[in-house]
């Protein structure tokens, strides 16, 4: 039997608009835990959280991490998950919430938690809703009728990856594309041009493509900006804006799969009628 210690963790997502998107049993966590450890961009979430937390301590300093020499966004993300931790094993009951899902594009929590468990703490993550689901809703784009392909766009850049024209592609910080730096928070045109140029390798440059930004709060409109593939460098982008790609080819059907399934049809329906 492993004997639990007295510290436990749960990462909790705020949404991406806290009014509606918060779920209950996250505001039950951050209502009720010894401490709320957070890192969310929207003011106002930041002012709730800490008018219900009974301790509340904001990470969002710990982004200034980038601007001493040496460092970058790396080491904020481990300070992060350090702070997060040290809480928990002083035997505080710790909810860490994080805007959107906690897990998606989020290393953190997935690092925090592994260590936890690892040193005999409980602890676990509540999903929430992200940017993914805001833009699913926002566009009127379901994933699931032509499958959908997701990853960070200077990770897209950078390895040697096969993209699938034929389903959806989301690619996530194209607001920092091509940054190898890991302390920058925008992007370049000249970065940008090389995103195109290796997308032109799957799309042609005049498919349309979106730049989609959620709104956050009830003051701001969603970004929905439809564009040509090749016109991406001149845009403008915050650390917020995904980069919709939809499918550029139709679906074509691989004959041989459908023809076996369709003799197992047969042949389960030959010993139906046999029996
Ligand atoms: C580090 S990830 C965090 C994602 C977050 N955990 C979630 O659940 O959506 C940051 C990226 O998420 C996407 N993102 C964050 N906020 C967004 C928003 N308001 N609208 C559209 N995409 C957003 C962008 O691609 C951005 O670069």
């Amino acid at each position: 039997m492993t004997n639990k210690k007295q510290g436990s963790l749960v990462f909790v997502g705020t949404g991406m608009r806290m009014a509606g998107q918060l779920t209950p049993i996250a505001q039950s966590y951050i209502e009720s835990f010894d401490i709320v450890i957070a890192a969310v961009p929207n003011i106002f979430t930041r002012k709730w959280l800490q008018g219900v937390a009974k301790e509340y301590v904001c990470l969002n300093d710990h982004y200034d991490d980038t601007k001493v020499e040496g460092k970058t966004r790396r080491d904020t993300y481990r300070r992060m998950a350090d702070t997060i931790l040290k809480e928990m094993r002083a035997g505080k009951k710790v909810c860490a919430a994080f805007y959107g899902h906690p897990g998606i594009f989020a290393c953190i929590s997935h690092m925090a938690i592994a260590e936890a468990r690892e040193e005999g703490y409980e602890a676990h993550m509540e999903p929430g809703i992200s940017a993914l689901d805001c833009l699913v809703a926002d566009l009127g784009i379901d994933p699931g009728s032509h499958g959908m392909q997701s990853m960070e766009s200077t990770q897209f850049m950078i390895y040697k990856r096969t993209l699938d024209p034929t389903a959806l592609l989301i690619l996530w910080q194209v607001g920092i594309a091509g940054d190898l730096t890991l302390k920058r928070f925008d992007t370049e045109p000249a970065h940008l041009q090389i995103l195109v140029n290796k997308l032109a390798q799957y799309y042609p440059l005049d498919h349309e493509v979106i730049l989609y930004e959620a709104a956050t709060d009830p003051l701001e409109k969603t970004r929905i900006d439809k564009l040509r593939l090749g016109d991406l460098p001149k845009m403008s982008y915050k650390q917020i804006t995904t980069l919709v790609i939809p499918p550029a080819q139709t679906l074509e059907k691989d004959q041989a799969i459908i023809d076996e399934l369709n003799a197992l049809a047969a042949l389960r329906a030959q010993v139906q009628q046999a029996a």
